[in-house]
């Protein structure tokens, strides 16, 4: 049913052609608009899923760190460009990417007695987040001085909880994780998040999200890629 969805979204959006497309949880990697090669075929097994999760998290503290050097040079932006860059953190974020983490990562860690500390640690982090996450959702908009102080504070502590968390978890619990689980349960652990994702976003679901970032880059002059090459 999810690989349908997908599917469906695929090839509205013109990024593969219908016999690009194969059953199963296989999809085909997104070839740029107007591209020439074709799409390769790609499995998207459930920590390649998180690890793509945590490339939009990047994002987002990328939109972060312009959001907080505007507030300490006292330049100034749109403050729905960070209710919108907070709302994805709260919603995508926290209520799906982490809450998959917690209910079908974390625990088989616990059962099996295996990385508990560093697991703990990443749970607690979790809880510290979302703390954050309503701190600069309810300062968004903040004027005075100090509450733009406060929120340019709680921007800079999120960032810098959340870049070694999510490289933690890239480095050591991911590639962990492969070692307690089965292929048949790890295959079907990458159909159940698909499914996740795509009752909660949409067909959309995760490129839906990338382009929901990719608009507020623009809104910030921080998309074009080519800007933070060094000359
Ligand atoms: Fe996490
Ligand atoms: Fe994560």
């Amino acid at each position: 049913m999810q690989d349908k969805t997908r599917r469906d979204f695929l090839l509205e959006s013109g990024a593969v052609s219908a016999a690009l497309m194969i059953p199963g949880s296989t999809v085909f990697a997104l070839q740029e608009k107007g591209g020439e090669k074709a799409g390769e075929e790609v499995e998207v097994s459930p920590t390649e899923d998180l690890m793509r999760e945590h490339g939009l998290l990047n994002r987002v503290l990328l939109i972060y760190e312009e959001c907080g050097r505007r507030l300490a040079g006292k330049d100034e932006f749109d403050p729905k460009v960070l209710t919108d860059a907070a709302g994805i953190i709260r919603n995508f974020i926290e209520n799906y990417h982490e809450k998959l983490e917690e209910d079908h990562l974390f625990p088989r860690f616990e059962k099996a007695h295996k990385l508990t500390e560093l697991v703990a640690v990443l749970r607690q982090q979790h809880q510290a987040g979302r703390r954050v996450t309503a701190q600069i959702l309810q300062l968004a908009a903040a004027r005075s001085a100090s509450d733009r102080q406060k929120l340019e504070a709680a921007i800079t502590a999120f960032i810098r909880m959340y870049r070694p968390h999510e490289a933690r978890e890239d480095t050591i619990l991911f590639p962990a994780f492969r070692t307690l689980i089965g292929e048949k349960e790890y295959d079907a652990l990458g159909d159940r998040f698909e499914d996740r994702e795509h009752e909660l976003f949409g067909k959309s679901g995760f490129e839906g999200q990338v382009e929901n970032v990719a608009g507020i880059e623009r809104e910030l002059g921080i998309y074009d890629l080519a800007q933070f090459t060094p000359r």
